[in-house]
């Protein structure tokens, strides 16, 4: 079984080989190809893995390259989790929506369009050609803004792209974990779009316990849900919202704590992470070691951070393992051996949410088997769910036009009808700003 990895030589590569490293059932992944565009990150990120793979018997072989299309020919899976225009590019994101007042985010508000517009090419670019090389493979779209990513690639391979998120399992852990319930008996009734969706329900054999939390203040606020939307929120709406809904709910809070820290996410990031890969290039350093130390800081900054801008919560340390690996390898396990189970994924809305079309991608329960992911049915949402998840999907629909036709006056029609964009003059010079932010996006000139 190959997989193969795009984005290779990013830092939380060795989370997925680490997952893989530790599955020893038949049909497991045996060849891991590393594709990366920048060879020096690859290079660190395979020094990592080696030593990770030191002593481990039958440890998945890898391999490295910067051609695509040789990377692509024969894979069984495709791993997608690209950065296009790197930390950098997030940082530029985060900043230019700033200064101009409204969300500066990774893949919410005016951040997440502009990643999403420099994104959408290039994942198009990658999907036409695993149709072309690796027909037959399925397609784990861990690329942000993930919903809108799978939904462009979607166009190209149909249902055999499924995009992940380690979001949704998180909260249905943390809900499970405060009404004593194992997560694993848990049913997460669950819908919306990536980083936009509601637990509506909590059922533990057969029996709904989410009126349980929400009618005992104490349990609420014992779980980062309840600490960041407060116990009173949660019981108006009647559910649990995804922690990025928190940048709608409480969008003036957030962006004026993000105005006010010292520096953004991504600008950390960035500056985190070239330390990492200019250490590593010395070949002298032990690579897992300090791979293993940086991961320890970004965790604990993550948490420091956000609890001072009132960002995404205070995530608890347990949940900080990533948990997207473990949701790519499910998937892979589900698919390849046929071993029936459900998972949280975006696919295509095939009518599960009638406002939207067959064609929109949404988060939403899935079974899964060898034959691929398919949405359960799940109960209608509220009016105003509905009206959120319309209003970003039709934004979503301008991206990925504006992608496609270069159009100046589409980009600025996508930031403009975001509901967190609360003017068309904030839209345009929001187009100016990313434009000269990002030279590389002519299609916005
Ligand atoms: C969660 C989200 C991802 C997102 C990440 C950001 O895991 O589900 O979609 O990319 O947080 O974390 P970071 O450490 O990069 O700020
Ligand atoms: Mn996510």
């Amino acid at each position: 079984m190959k997989l193969t990895i795009l984005g290779g030589g990013g830092f939380r590569v060795p989370l997925v080989y680490g997952a893989l490293l530790g599955d020893r059932a038949e049909g497991r992944v045996t060849h891991v190809v590393l594709h990366d565009v920048d060879a020096g990150r690859l290079r660190a990120i395979a020094r990592v893995l080696a030593e990770q793979a030191a002593g481990v018997s039958d440890a998945p072989e890898v391999t490295a390259t910067t051609d695509l299309d040789e990377a692509l020919r024969g894979a069984d899976f495709v791993f997608s989790a690209i950065r296009v225009g790197g930390l950098e590019g997030r940082a530029h994101d985060e900043r230019v929506a700033l200064a101009e007042g409204v969300l500066g985010q990774e893949t919410v508000g005016a951040g997440g369009i502009a990643y999403g517009l420099r994104t959408v090419p290039v994942a198009v670019d990658i999907a036409r050609r695993v149709a072309r090389l690796a027909p037959d493979a399925w397609v784990i779209n861990f690329t942000n803004p993930a919903g809108l990513v799978t939904e462009a690639m979607s166009r190209h391979l149909g249902d055999r792209v499924i995009g992940i998120c380690d979001s949704p399992v998180g909260l249905g852990r943390r809900i499970a974990r405060v009404l004593g319930a194992r997560p694993r008996e848990a049913w997460v009734d669950y819908v919306g779009l990536n980083h936009l969706g509601w637990v509506r329900g909590l059922r533990v054999a057969g029996r709904d316990e989410l009126p349980r939390l929400l009618a005992d203040p104490s349990l609420l606020g014992s779980f980062e849900e309840g600490r960041l939307f407060g116990t009173e929120w949660l019981r108006s709406l009647g559910a649990i919202p995804n922690e990025y809904l928190h940048y709608y709910y409480f969008n003036r809070e957030a962006v004026h704590a993000y105005q006010e820290a010292k520096r953004t996410r991504g600008a950390f990031l960035r500056d985190q992470q070239a330390r990492f890969y200019a250490g590593v290039a010395d070949t002298a350093v032990p690579a897992l070691d300090l791979w293993d130390r940086t991961r320890a800081e970004r965790e604990a900054t993550y948490m420091a951070e956000n609890r001072e801008t009132a960002g995404a919560g205070d995530r608890e340390e347990e949940d900080l393992s990533g948990g997207y690996e473990d949701v790519a390898l499910a998937l892979m396990r589900a698919v390849a051996r046929d071993e029936r189970t459900t998972l949280i994924l975006n696919v295509r809305n095939r009518g599960t949410l009638s406002p939207l079309d067959a064609e929109a991608v949404i988060e939403v329960p899935c079974l899964v088997d060898a034959s691929g992911a398919h949405p359960v049915s799940v109960d209608p949402l509220p009016g105003h769910a509905i009206g959120l998840v319309c209003a970003v999907k039709a934004v979503e629909r301008e991206v990925l036009a504006a992608a496609r036709s270069g159009s100046r006056e589409t980009a600025v029609k996508a930031f403009a009808l975001h509901p967190l964009v609360d003017s068309v003059n904030v839209a345009r010079r929001l187009v100016d700003g990313y434009t000269a932010a990002h030279p590389g996006l002519a299609y916005l000139g």
